[in-house]
Parts: structure tokens; C-alpha cells; sequence
């Protein structure tokens, strides 16, 4: 008789151990609850050491009862303890999901404008020809911006309607040509400069904006035909377009060249054929050309304002449109893209 109590508890007393051990060897909720039926379940190992007692005598019951009771207890704090135990971990571990080693996204580092990097690109080609970079101020007087460049007092481009003026005699410059007079005031021939800057008109609609860019270029020597300039301007074009584009050039007129060209380029978009997939080509409006710039052999009476012997010296000039150039090699089809800063926008330009 006291051997079986002594063996009963004998058996209650390494339950506790035994529990902790497979608790240890427990690490998922599932492992958990396998212990807590193994060693508290109806059909458990406390459950069975308990149905030894049916055997005792009165007097031992009582005692081995108590040590039962104290067992259930125990295993019953050990299994709760370890259930807290796991789910601190799974906290813990979602906690983990960050991590602050792990180096952040790269911030975007920002990019070039797209008119900038074309007349980055146009002055890199003058550049390796030899030209050399000028600029001058924005906010112009009349006389370098007007009178200078042959612009007879009632021209329309001096009109109020046309032109920004600061004071009466103060303006916005609405092109890069006053660079033409500045560089040859301060320099003597041969001279060959590229000129790109801002330029201010007062016209805003769909495909004007009050500002934009030109990129001006000028050449005086005691030599050089109109022939130099087309082939200096169709090796730009094809170098900035990167295709063998082709280059028309149209009479017109300006104040201070004679003769004066417009030219155009074959559309990049439809290649000059006037139509995309059957449909009419909406950048070139069918007709296969696209303006970019005005030229023409610099007017001798522009030498008079500025000394140089127009007897001695030729030279040419061309003006050309940034903004235009930029959309038609990008593919842009809207002018306002360049001025809305819309990131998505510039992104695509890193
Ligand atoms: N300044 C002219 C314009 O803005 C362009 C041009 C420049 C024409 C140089 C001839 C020579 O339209």
C-alpha cells in the first residue's frame, strides 16, 4: 500500500519536470496545446496518476489528494506562462518585419529639365566645332535688342502688343539675337559664338508661352557662305536627332540678316511623310516639315552699329527654338509639359 502512494507521487512529482521539458521543445501554439492534453486532458498523465488513487487507503488519500492538486496547479501556471511566452514572441516577431538596418529607398536625386538638357546637347556640338559659349542679360535696353540688329522704330516686334517692356527703354530681350551685338562689340573677327538663354514675348496660348528658350549662333569671318551654315546646321540636327534627317530652307525675312531663311527639319514624327498609320500627322500638320529656326547672312548695316568693316567682314547668325526642338526629339506633344514641373514628367528625363 505505501508503495503505491509513494509511486504515485513519484509519478506526480515528475510531471512537473517532464511538462517543462516538452514545453521547452513547444515553440508554436499548436505544440502548446499537445502538452496541455497530454498533461491535463481527461485522458492525461495527471488524469491517470489521479485514478491510481482509487486504490489507496483513507489515510494516504488525503496527502497524495493535496500533491495532485498543488501538480495541477503548477502545470497549469507552466502551460500559461508559456502561452504568453509565444505570443510575446509573435509580437516580437512582427515587430522584426522592420528592420532598420536595411538601407532606405534612394531618394529621386532630381534631373535635368528637358529644354536644358537639349541645349546642353546643341551647345556640346557648336563646342566641339570650336564655338565658343556667350550670354548676356535677360532684361535688355532697346538699343542692343532693337536698334543694334537694323529694327526700325515702327516695327510690329517693338509694338507694346509684342514686347515686355520694363521702362521705355528697358525690355525683356524677345530674342537671343542681342547676344549678336554684344559679342561683337567686345570682339573682333573671326568670331564664332553659341548663345543659348531665356527670351520673353508676350503671347500665351496652346503653343506659345511667355517665356522659352532660344539657343542663337553667329559666325564673322572674312570668309563664309550660307552653304557653311547649312552644313553646319544639318550636321547639328542629325547629331541631336541621331538620324538622317533633312533639312529645308525657306526665303524669309529678318531686319538684320540678307538673306534670311526660315528651316525646317522633316517631321520626326511621321519621317516626312505627312501621316502616321493612315492618319494625318498632328506635329507637322501634314506637310512632312517642322520650323526650328530662323537664319540668314548677317546685314551689313548690323556692322555699321557695332565697327566692324562690313567691305572686310561676312558672317551669319541662326536663331532657334529650344522648346521645339526638345518636343520633337523627346516625342512631347504639349508644350505646357515643360513648365508644369509635374515629376512624373521629369522623371522620365534621369
Ligand atoms: N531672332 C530671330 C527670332 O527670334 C531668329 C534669328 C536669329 C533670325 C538670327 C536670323 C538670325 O525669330
Amino acid at each position: 500500500m505505501a508503495g503505491e502512494k509513494h509511486a504515485i507521487l513519484a509519478e506526480l512529482e515528475s510531471l512537473v519536470s517532464e511538462c517543462r521539458h516538452s514545453l521547452d521543445q513547444a515553440s508554436s501554439l499548436e505544440g502548446l496545446e499537445e502538452a496541455r492534453i497530454a498533461f491535463l486532458g481527461r485522458k492525461g498523465r495527471l488524469a491517470a496518476a489521479m485514478a491510481e488513487m482509487v486504490g489507496l487507503s483513507k489515510e494516504d488519500r488525503p496527502e497524495v489528494g493535496r500533491k495532485a492538486n498543488d501538480v495541477k496547479a503548477a502545470l497549469t501556471e507552466l502551460l500559461e506562462s508559456h502561452q504568453s511566452l509565444l505570443n510575446r514572441n509573435k509580437a516580437d516577431a512582427k515587430v522584426r518585419g522592420f528592420d532598420p538596418s536595411v538601407p532606405p529607398r534612394s531618394p529621386w536625386g532630381g534631373s535635368m529639365h528637358p529644354v536644358s538638357l537639349v541645349s546642353q546637347e546643341i551647345c556640346d556640338v557648336f563646342k566641339k566645332l570650336g564655338f565658343d559659349i556667350v550670354s548676356g542679360p535677360e532684361v535688355e535696353n532697346d538699343w542692343h535688342n532693337f536698334e543694334a540688329l537694323n529694327i526700325p522704330p515702327d516695327h510690329p516686334a517693338r509694338d507694346m502688343q509684342d514686347t515686355l517692356y520694363v521702362t521705355d527703354n528697358i525690355l525683356l530681350r524677345t530674342h537671343t539675337s542681342p547676344l549678336q551685338v554684344r559679342t561683337m562689340l567686345e570682339q573682333q573677327p573671326p568670331v564664332a559664338v553659341i548663345a543659348p538663354g531665356k527670351v520673353y514675348r508676350r503671347d500665351s496660348d496652346l503653343t506659345h508661352t511667355p517665356m522659352f528658350d532660344q539657343i542663337e549662333g553667329l559666325l564673322v569671318d572674312t570668309k563664309t557662305t550660307m552653304s557653311d551654315l547649312r552644313g553646319i546646321l544639318r550636321h547639328m540636327c542629325r547629331e541631336v536627332f541621331n538620324t538622317d534627317i533633312k533639312l529645308r530652307f525657306r526665303p524669309s525675312f529678318f531686319p538684320f540678316t540678307e538673306p534670311s531663311a526660315e528651316v525646317d527639319i522633316s517631321c520626326v514624327m511621321c519621317g516626312g511623310k505627312g501621316t502616321v498609320g493612315g492618319k494625318p500627322c498632328r506635329v507637322c500638320k501634314q506637310t512632312g516639315w517642322i520650323e526650328i529656326l530662323g537664319c540668314g547672312m548677317v546685314d551689313p548695316n548690323v556692322y555699321g552699329y557695332v565697327g566692324y568693316d562690313p567691305d572686310k567682314y561676312v558672317g551669319w547668325a541662326f536663331g532657334l527654338g529650344v522648346e521645339r526642338v526638345a518636343m520633337l526629339k523627346y516625342g512631347i506633344g504639349d508644350l505646357r509639359m515643360f513648365f508644369e514641373n509635374d515629376v512624373r514628367f521629369l522623371r522620365q528625363f534621369s
